[in-house]
């Protein structure tokens, strides 16, 4: 059976990347909900519903997990489907715990969709984590934009990201949290811009750690040449031109890992 890996879009890739080094040996199914990103923009109600529309599909899969490799779909929709199948689903929420399990001193930023940022799954995550209230929220939806549009490094990238960083005095932060999947894809824009000591944090090992700890509590890890189906919303991704764009943000991922 295989894995799911669902996102709006193509930021869950960057959740797939890290699976594929971690799982050599299974066979995943990629779902990027291309017609409706991006989520974390709209109501809860048309993202509940787009997230139920993708289950749906991925149930019909053959797969043994899914995991929500957004974490805007995980704050609105993950509780919901976990009471509407059986099988093993994996959320995302901003690393929080982990920026301030480094430190504990100095402030963190947690960037993420508005959805997820002003979410109630948030609210209960900072309340469990932040007893010394150290931690800051930025919405960055723009970001998911260039993303999709496979803008990365432009000028208008960083102009909105030196914008919207500009308002914190980052020599009181230790981290940046990556509270959205779209974002890993800047981490050298971001590099470029906030000083060294801060250190960007993404939810990506956490969540493939949980995955295999699951996987492996059900006996459900496989032996088989890894592959990966793409589908954009319920269609088979087949087109040559398409495919040679995911491999660009897989390429692209390649370089942000070290960053
Ligand atoms: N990649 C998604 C996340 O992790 C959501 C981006 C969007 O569709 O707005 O939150």
């Amino acid at each position: 059976m295989k894995i799911a890996l669902f996102d709006s879009g193509i930021g869950g890739l960057s959740v797939l990347h890290h699976a594929m080094k971690v799982l050599p040996r299974e066979q995943f199914v990629f779902f990027a909900d291309e017609d409706h990103v991006p989520y974390g923009t709209k109501t809860r109600e048309q993202v509940l519903a787009f997230v139920a529309e993708a289950f749906d599909f991925l149930m019909t899969q053959d797969v043994k997990a899914i995991v929500t490799a957004c974490n805007t779909a995980t704050s609105v929709a993950a509780a919901e489907m976990r009471r509407r199948y059986d099988i093993p689903i994996i959320g995302m929420e901003p690393a929080a715990k982990k920026a301030l399990d480094l430190d504990g001193r100095h402030r963190v930023l947690v960037t993420a969709t508005p959805i997820t940022v002003r979410g109630r799954k948030m609210d209960v995550l900072i309340e469990k984590v932040d007893k010394a209230h150290l931690v800051d929220r930025l919405p960055l939806p723009e970001l998911v934009n260039f993303a999709e549009r496979q803008e990365f490094e432009s000028p208008a990238v960083s102009e909105y990201l030196r914008r919207q960083l500009a308002p914190f005095d980052f020599s009181r932060y230790s981290a940046l949290v990556l509270g959205c999947t779209h974002f890993n894809y800047f981490k050298d824009t971001m590099r470029r811009i906030l000083p060294p000591h801060v250190q960007l944090i993404d939810g990506n090992e956490g969540t493939i750690r949980e995955l295999v700890r699951r996987l492996r509590e059900r006996g459900q890890l496989e032996d088989l040449p890894q592959s990966v189906d793409y589908f954009y919303s319920g269609r088979r991704v087949t087109d040559a031109a398409e495919l040679a764009r995911l491999q660009r943000y897989m390429q692209r991922l390649d370089r942000m890992y070290v960053i």
